[in-house]
């Protein structure tokens, strides 16, 4: 389908347990992006619980000599049991500055992929930080900004919305994507304010949320629990909205 990119405006909202969340459910083969500069891998510490040991990852890509797309295949660590593989983020947030210019190349790279039949969700971390990944937020067929609904979470997210905003009838698109709809504001309360499509809700559910973001044991019921149906919803929502926009597109080019 496409590249799918994530990032948060302030908080810990839940861009990588949402990240993993969608690929572990995605219905194809996806490659999963540890790109938040952050460092100290979310995922390695958090949903492997720091069994598996880094082996390569961000870090390595940008200090290839070969041809990117090479480089990217033997990075990618498959997830036993599930269609996803992942490339682990950097190990300390001092690499950071290395990967400023790994991101535009990097860019390139993900967006070829797609005709091999794989599709990508990036989790880039919060927005504004040094080494951002901004080139693979541009690139990304679909930005996503990952925020609660209280005020706090909504005034930094207005306020980081403008770095996403794209023009009508662009082929990248950006929307919102809620952690607890409703608590307190609804997502048209959302739009109105942050002045961008909510394109889904993530259902408040710290248990299920846990097992993605810490390795926690699934709770009973987890497979059909509130995080995994709003998850599949969202995944439904991603969907529609790229394949309606790449209609539009078609419908308005010239024949
Ligand atoms: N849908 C959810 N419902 C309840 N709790 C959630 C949900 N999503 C994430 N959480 C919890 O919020 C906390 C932060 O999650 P996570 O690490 O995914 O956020 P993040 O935005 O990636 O943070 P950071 O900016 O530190 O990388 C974790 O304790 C996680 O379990
Ligand atoms: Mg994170």
């Amino acid at each position: 389908m496409a590249v799918i990119a994530l990032a948060s405006a302030s908080g810990s909202p839940g861009v990588t347990t949402t990240a993993l969340g969608l690929a572990l459910l995605w219905p194809r083969p996806v490659l999963l992006v540890e790109a938040d500069p952050t460092g100290g891998s979310g995922l390695l510490a958090g949903y492997f619980r720091g069994t598996t040991t880094y082996a390569a990852g961000m870090i390595e890509l940008a200090l290839t000599s070969s041809n990117l797309a090479d480089a990217l295949s033997e990075v990618a660590q498959p997830i036993a049991g599930t269609q996803v593989s992942y490339v682990a983020g950097t190990r300390s947030h001092t690499q950071a500055g290395a990967l400023r210019d790994l991101w535009p190349l990097l860019a390139v790279a993900l967006a070829e992929l797609e005709p091999t039949g794989q599709d990508v969700i990036i989790d880039a971390g919060r927005l504004g930080l040094v080494g951002s990944p901004g080139d693979l937020l541009d690139a990304a067929d679909l930005a996503l900004l990952v925020t609660r609904t209280h005020l706090p979470a909504l005034s930094a997210a207005r306020s980081r919305a403008d770095a996403l905003r794209r023009p009508p009838l662009d082929w990248h698109q950006s929307g919102v994507l809620l952690v607890g709809d409703g608590q307190p504001y609804s997502a048209r309360e959302v739009a109105t304010v942050v002045d961008l499509p909510v394109i889904a809700s993530l259902a408040e559910d710290p248990e299920s949320a846990a097992v993605f973001s810490r390795g926690a044991k699934p709770p009973r019921r987890f497979e059909t629990g509130a995080l995994s149906r709003s998850l599949q919803a969202a995944i439904a929502a991603i969907h529609s909205t790229i394949v309606r926009r790449r209609s539009e597109l078609l419908e308005g080019a010239p024949s």
